[in-house]
């Protein structure tokens, strides 16, 4: 029976039915009270009576109600998901085209290029999509995060997307994971999911917000106590009353922002907020649905009462003494209050200047987004201060952009001197030809997005990327300087001097959103074509992975030895790559080409240890795989953070890798390693990362015997004839291990 794409009243009385079923049960075994994601989580489970339930130990068996892909990674999902050999996608699945859209000249002449140079990967997103029954949001409709909470979000639901912000879905009390593609593909083709038991974190919010202050400065002050590790194999939740202070948009800003905290997922409590989203919508019957579930959508009272003794770890955030925060540049946790960057400017020299103001994306362009950053953008006028430097708009979708067409704040971003973009990624991807700045350049942008890795907008190392609020993103861009605190200091124009007011903006639209009637493709069904041009270069159907052999793997060459902060950004780079995602073979030659050597501080490039020359590490991958040796990557701490990007695995997977060796692993690059067959592990002494020397050969010995919870044994060969012995750790549980049997999860799948 096909699956329905939309989220029904029926659909969601169904889950909490079976949520309340499966909470019996569990509650039954653990005898205490539970916390919402738990409730979520464990409602959730395959198997409720059987599941193993230790916490940052377990692996759950988890069934999610809906599967969400972007158009980068969706290629891939929907390749892997075609060679399990399914008719239609098993859970209701959406795919949205958001990534791909090069953000230069403003929306329609941006979405003309797009539609032409994306055709072959649009016409098979399109094609693949109508005939396994997965709905299918065209170019420039929205970004999938702000389509998904405007669409199919809903409290108390489990959903996965192949896009590290999906987390987004928070806001409206889903607990919504970002996986990579072949999550998707497992999910859709009828397996549960799994997902290691996260610790859990509780975060208690007191007051309420207000002045300058704004969700988004929740997360950065978050992020800066919690750095970009602190949420690894952990979820998130918010409770307090501070949580209804807060619009169910803003709660999405904060639980998409979670992402950078590395935590699994974020989520908060269902509330009158969220109900009154809902209604706006469209979707009162949920609303209604959902207003009678409450117990099944928010903690039990005990352990709000009492947090330390239900959570992990437990913070408290006071909202009416926050301040508005401002993070970076080059990381998400470098934090500080407003009132502390002028001062940082100076010591540090951060370049003043702003070169370019940019708002909206998957994290902030909310209807109280907008209408916030307008207000300040009216008062600035007021004295005849307008943007100098490019001020790009890039709004989260067509709904969003139909109604503030409707309601004037977009005719206020006009005359502010705005260019406003694709309802799209763009600069947030790093889909942005800049023309302004040449490569290289040192200059400062502020952003209202949430992810600023070094090059990561605009492909400029030395860009330096601020990220806050837009409000605060529109005052500093209109002062044009980062140094400019807008609750201290007055903004100068040729009319006189404003001190601007803290911003007011309504979060939903009196007069009700304009919903997008074009932006939407349903599906066909069996009749469908899937369209693949066998000579396309971007697109290439599948082949599965070879079996592991059953032998131990020696005398591996050491590829590379990353130092420091390795992202999957570093390990499968964006922007132009972007166009290979759906072919394997081409995208692969992007391995590795942000990694910094920790033999030579050289970027991306490593020395081929057969014939001594220096090559990028892609090149020296096919060499040895073309001269039938083995290699091996050994990565800092926290390896792979970052993206849910399956190609950070599946490229080194396809060139011949045996295994990943790190410190420390990012929970989604660990996962996608051991579903494409890759071995992942991790130092035991994480000191024994120096003793890896460039011309070793290492051994990973034993492997017949590799169990759950069992170390492997690396024998190291140095170049000088010495050789030493160091032990490895590893997450896998039995049926992880069956992956790495298989040669891949699907492989494995395949086989069933
Ligand atoms: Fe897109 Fe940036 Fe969000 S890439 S999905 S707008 S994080």
């Amino acid at each position: 029976m096909a699956s329905k794409i939309e989220t029904t009243p029926d659909m969601v009385q169904n889950v909490y039915k079976k949520t309340a079923e499966r909470l019996a049960v569990v509650r039954n075994r653990l005898n205490r009270p539970l916390t919402l994601a738990e409730k979520i989580l464990f409602g959730h489970l395959d198997d409720p009576q059987n599941q193993e339930l230790v916490r940052g130990e377990s692996f759950l068996l988890l069934r999610p109600d809906r599967v969400a892909m972007q158009d980068a990674t969706a290629q891939m999902a929907l390749l892997q998901f075609m060679l399990a050999g399914k008719d239609e996608a098993a859970v209701p699945s959406t795919v949205h085209c958001d990534h791909l859209i090069q953000a230069y000249k403003g929306a329609g002449a941006d979405m003309t290029v797009a539609n032409a140079t994306n055709k072959e990967v649009y016409d098979f997103l399109a094609t693949a999509s109508s005939r396994y029954n997965i709905g299918f949001w065209k170019p420039g409709a929205g970004i999938i995060h702000q389509v998904i909470l405007e669409n199919y979000a809903f409290p108390g639901g489990l959903m996965i997307g192949t896009d590290s912000h999906t987390p987004n879905a928070g806001g409206l009390g889903m607990c919504a994971v970002g996986v990579g593609g072949s999550d998707a593909s497992d999910v859709m083709v009828g397996l549960p999911w799994e997902v290691k038991n996260p610790k859990l974190i509780g975060v208690h919010l007191k007051g309420k917000l207000g002045g300058w202050a704004s969700a988004k400065d929740v997360i950065l002050k978050l992020c800066g106590m919690l750095t970009v590790k602190g949420g690894t194999d952990k979820v998130v939740e918010y409770f307090g009353e501070g949580t209804s202070s807060i619009s169910c948009t803003g709660k999405a800003t904060i639980t998409n922002m979670g992402a950078e905290l590395g935590a699994t997922c974020s989520v908060f409590p269902y509330d009158e907020r969220m109900g009154a989203y809902l209604k706006s919508t469209g979707r009162d019957q949920l609303a209604a649905i959902a207003d009678g579930h409450k117990d099944i959508l928010s903690a039990d009272a005990d352990v709000v009462a009492n947090p330390g003794k239900y959570f992990d770890e437990v913070y408290e955030i006071d909202l009416s003494a926050l301040e508005p925060h401002l993070v970076g540049p080059h990381t998400p946790d470098l934090a500080r209050p407003i009132s502390a960057l002028k001062k940082e400017v100076a010591e540090k020299g951060y370049t003043v200047k702003i070169s370019s103001a940019l708002i909206g994306s998957c994290t902030n362009s909310s209807y109280e987004d907008i209408g916030r950053a307008a207000f300040v953008a009216k008062q600035a006028m007021e004295v005849g201060v307008k943007m100098t430097s490019p001020f790009l708009v890039s709004p989260g979708s067509t709904q969003i952009q139909n109604t503030i067409e409707r309601d004037g704040q977009m005719a206020t971003f006009n005359e502010v001197g705005a260019t406003v973009l694709a309802n799209a990624c763009g600069p947030c991807i790093g889909q942005w030809k800049r023309d302004d700045i040449k490569a290289g350049e040192k200059n400062t942008i502020v952003t209202s997005f949430n992810r600023n890795f070094r090059a990561r907008n605009d492909a400029n190392p030395e860009t330096l990327a601020f990220i806050a609020s837009p409000e605060i993103v529109m005052a500093l861009g209109l002062a044009g300087r980062l140094d400019f605190n807008p609750a201290t200091d007055e903004l100068e124009g040729p009319k006189g001097k404003i001190k601007l007011q803290a911003p007011v903006a309504p979060e939903l639209p009196a007069k009700g959103f304009i919903a997008d009637t074009e932006g939407y493709q349903k599906p066909a069904g069996a009749t469908a074509q899937v369209a693949v041009n066998p000579s396309s270069d971007r697109l290439q159907l599948l082949s599965p992975f070879t079996k592991w052999d059953g032998k131990d793997f020696v005398d591996q060459l050491v590829l590379a030895k990353a130092k420091g902060k390795c992202t999957t950004d570093h390990i499968s780079p964006g922007g132009k790559w972007l166009n290979y995602r759906g072919h394997l073979d081409n995208i692969s030659n992007n391995m590795l080409l942000g990694a910094d050597n920790a033999f030579t501080g050289e970027i991306g490039k490593g020395k081929n240890q057969l014939t001594g020359e220096t090559a990028e590490f892609a090149q020296v991958a096919r060499a040895y795989q073309k001269a039938g040796k083995g290699w091996v990557i050994i990565g800092d701490e926290n390896y792979g953070e970052g993206s849910s990007r399956e190609h950070a695995a599946m490229c080194p997977r396809h060139l011949g890798a045996s295994a990943v060796i790190t410190k420390s692993f990012a929970r989604i690059h660990e996962t996608n390693l051991k579903k494409q067959g890759v071995l992942a592990l991790t130092f035991v002494n994480p000191k024994d990362y120096d003793k890896v020397q460039e011309a070793d050969r290492v051994s990973l010995v034993d492997l017949k015997d590799l169990a759950p919870g069992k170390n492997v044994k690396m024998n190291i060969k140095h170049a000088d004839g010495s050789s030493e012995t160091i032990e490895l750790k590893h997450t896998y549980n039995a049926e992880q291990l069956k992956w790495f049997r298989a040669g891949s999860a699907l492989n494995l799948i395949r086989g069933l």
